[in-house]
């Protein structure tokens, strides 16, 4: 059966000639769009192509010679069907022929059919109309240019306003903290007076959400200069094994409370250069983000190594795993695979682009698969494994 490919925005149009061809014995595929059209015609290589010439996004004549310039189509007839649109113009940017709107219904599978046998239509001023027509393409592209160079303008300064906006932002969540934790230890020391039991307890769990919003402003802080190109790193001797190992001591009892086993290896001491306090924070974020997602009962596994000349802190989980197209995603700035209010994790999406800042920084770069597929600590788990990587040389990138 032929094929035939229909590129026409009219819904109406589209039914009726579908329904024409397919009667005359046809297949026929329908595009709505000159893009969509292209995109179908290299996918399904019909035996011919119909296309209308008053079109959305590029025109018929557009689209015409851009299937000529295909050279899966050649020897395809395509024939240009329209109202308002011009023969000798079709002809000219390679069309084989031409049927006026509103068409024939009677005539029109035989008029198909004779252009599938190989049809031509002929015209003498060719040339002219080409040049016209290259004249106009030019002067849309030309067009086409002024208002992405104007878009993009706009865009890179919209992108500026929030990142002022969140250095701002942040910066007046961070002035009020210093206050509050200030008297909060004042009060807790029994500095301004003894305390009665209640009120102990009371002022123990303000300081356990002031330190959570700490953590976050904390974050905020450090995205937006890293954003802005303003952080800081220090370059100072530490070592690797030591900084994984009280990192994730100092995270052993939420992963206790959380009821998940965590499972690490000793390893020598590994000395290198860089800011370990940079990389211990974006180590926590990942531990933060493996005691979130696994399920009571499950297993997380830290273990560091060397790979030639990079240091890779592994963290592996038996939690629900990311798919494949989340991916790269969970590494921007904000992204979070439920960020719905009803959600059932506490956080802002700002960790593993936090992490990831630090380690690009600091030469190396942070990989999530799902699943695993590696060993981490001898133990190989199902959910999801993020890498953190740095230089061992500490030969870090400037930023
Ligand atoms: N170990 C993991 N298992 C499953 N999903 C994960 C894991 N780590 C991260 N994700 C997904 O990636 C998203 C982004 O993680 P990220 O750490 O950047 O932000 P967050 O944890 O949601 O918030 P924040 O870190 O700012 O508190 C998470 O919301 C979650 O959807
Ligand atoms: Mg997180």
């Amino acid at each position: 059966m032929p094929s035939v490919l229909h590129i026409e925005d009219d819904p109406v149009n589209r039914r009726l000639v579908a329904k024409l061809l397919a009667k005359a014995g046809y297949d026929v595929v329908d595009a709505a769009t000159g893009l969509s059209g292209i995109r179908l015609a290299a996918e399904r290589r019909p035996d011919l192509v119909l296309v209308d010439i008053n079109i959305p996004d590029l025109d018929g004549y557009e689209v015409i010679l851009r299937l000529r310039g295909m050279p899966d189509l050649e020897g395809v007839p395509i024939v240009a069907i329209t109202a308002e649109g011009d023969k000798h113009t079709s002809l000219a940017v390679g069309a084989d022929g031409f049927i006026g709107k509103p068409i024939d219904a009677r005539s029109f599978p035989r008029t198909v059919e004779r252009f599938l046998r190989g049809h031509k239509e002929r015209s003498d001023s060719t040339e002219r109309h080409l040049r016209d027509r290259s004249q106009k393409i030019v002067e849309r592209l030309e067009r086409k240019v002024i208002e992405l160079l104007e878009a993009n303008a706009r865009l890179e300064e919209m992108a500026r306003l929030r990142r002022e906006f969140l250095r701002n932002v942040t910066h007046e969540l961070a002035t009020p903290m210093t206050p509050v934790v200030g008297y909060l230890r004042l009060l807790l020391e029994e500095e301004l007076g003894e305390l009665t039991p209640l009120q102990r307890k009371c002022l123990n769990s303000v300081l356990d959400s002031t330190q959570r919003l700490r953590s976050v402003v904390d974050t905020l802080l450090d995205v937006s200069s890293l954003e802005t190109q303003r952080m800081h790193f220090y370059e100072r001797e530490y070592d690797v094994a030591t900084l994984v190992r009280q990192t994730t001591d100092a995270a052993w009892t939420r992963f206790g409370d959380a009821g998940i086993e965590l499972i690490t290896r000793e390893v020598e001491p590994e000395l290198t250069t860089g800011d370990p306090e940079k990389l211990g924070r974006a180590l926590s974020h990942v531990l933060d983000n493996a005691v979130k997602f696994t399920p009571r009962g499950g297993k997380v596994a830290v273990e560091v190594w060397r790979e030639g000349d990079h240091y890779v802190i592994g963290v592996a989980d038996s939690g629900p795993g990311v798919r494949p197209d989340q991916l790269a995603r969970i590494l921007e700035p904000f992204y979070q695979v439920d960020g719905s209010v009803t959600r059932s994790h506490g956080g802002v999406g700002l960790g593993l682009a936090f992490a990831q800042r630090v380690c690009e920084a600091m030469g190396g770069s942070v990989v999530v698969t799902s699943p695993p597929g590696v060993e981490v600590a001898g133990t190989r788990l199902s959910g999801t494994l993020v890498r953190l990587s740095v230089a061992a040389s500490g030969s870090r990138r400037e930023s």
